[in-house]
């Protein structure tokens, strides 16, 4: 594989290989096997991948939490390395390749942006959208693959490629999972070992929830994942809705259930200071 950390290079690079369909995964690096299998969905569709890794500072509402997202640049590439081909491309750029100046763009999503992350994280996803637009515009991208572990990311991402008319094919890859259910993330590792011990029982909950749906009001539902995620030490609930998969609307009765939608429970807990997501399919039978 080769790494190049400049947009000149990169474009120069994919012009000389001139390979279709140009496959792309985006990461903020501190890579696990999450985003490996989203490399490997783009290797089997694309004779190219371009991975991109940058922490990018127009998502952080939190300074702290930009402050401290792990960064382990040496293990990626050895991850990546393991199964990236030849022609494969890692594009590192720095804040100034990809912002050579201040992006002031504003984004409108109307509900998908009024809703879960967004009501807890302002300006989160206008950032991802300054991101993604920027980084598509740079490497021009048939297929890019994103991961169903960041639900409303997706959802966004959709809608913005519709809204800006962008030809590339959205791929959606499903959640990996450590042995004991926790969906793996970059901040796992920013996880106390005593914390770390109790996380579990998020997915162990919403799991719970999405057998219930049959015969329980999704009120009982909520206050279920509440009662339980607030009872395990060091855990609080941010929140927990469950929303159709186009306009993330949150349901408040059952009989709001559409034939020709999927559902999806959407959790968010911060565990002791680390703030984790995570999802589940919920579908009556
Ligand atoms: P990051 O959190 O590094 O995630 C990069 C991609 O990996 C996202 O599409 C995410 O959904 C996916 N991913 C993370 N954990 C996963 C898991 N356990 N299983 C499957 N896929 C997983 O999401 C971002 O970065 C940024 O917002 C980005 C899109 C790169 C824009 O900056």
């Amino acid at each position: 594989m080769k790494v190049v950390s400049t947009v000149n290079e990169l474009q120069y690079l994919l012009k000389e290989l001139n390979l279709s369909p140009v496959g792309f995964v985006p990461t903020m690096g501190a890579l696990h096997e999450g985003h490996m299998s989203l490399v490997v969905n783009g290797i089997q569709r694309c004779p190219i991948v371009v991975v991109s890794i940058f922490v990018n500072p127009t998502q952080f509402n939190d300074k702290n939490d930009l402050r401290n997202y792990p960064s382990t640049p040496e293990a990626d590439l050895g991850l990546l390395q393991k199964i990236m081909r030849e022609k494969d491309i890692v594009f590192i750029p720095t804040v100034q390749e990809i912002y050579p100046e201040e992006d002031k763009r504003k984004f409108l999503f109307e509900n998908l942006d009024n809703v879960m992350e967004a009501l807890h994280r302002p300006g989160h996803f206008n950032g991802v959208a300054q991101v993604v637009t920027r980084l598509f515009d740079i490497v021009k991208p048939d297929i890019a693959v994103f991961g169903m572990k960041d639900f409303q990311q997706l959802a966004i991402v959709k809608a913005l490629v519709k809204q800006t008319g962008n030809k590339v094919k959205i791929i959606t890859s499903p959640i990996i999972r450590e042995n004991d259910g926790l969906a793996m993330s970059s901040r796992n590792r920013l996880l106390e070992p005593e914390i770390r011990k109790h996380v579990p029982v998020i997915y162990k909950t919403i799991s719970a929830a999405a057998e219930m749906i049959n015969d329980n009001d999704i009120s009982k539902i909520k206050s279920f994942v509440s009662d339980r995620i607030n009872k395990e030490p060091g855990l609080k609930l941010e929140y927990f809705e469950i929303v159709d998969d186009i306009e993330l609307i949150p349901l408040r009765k059952k009989s709001e259930m559409k034939r020709d939608r999927h559902y999806v429970g959407c959790i968010a807990v911060t565990a002791g200071n680390i703030r984790l997501i995570d999802n589940i399919e919920i579908g009556l039978v």
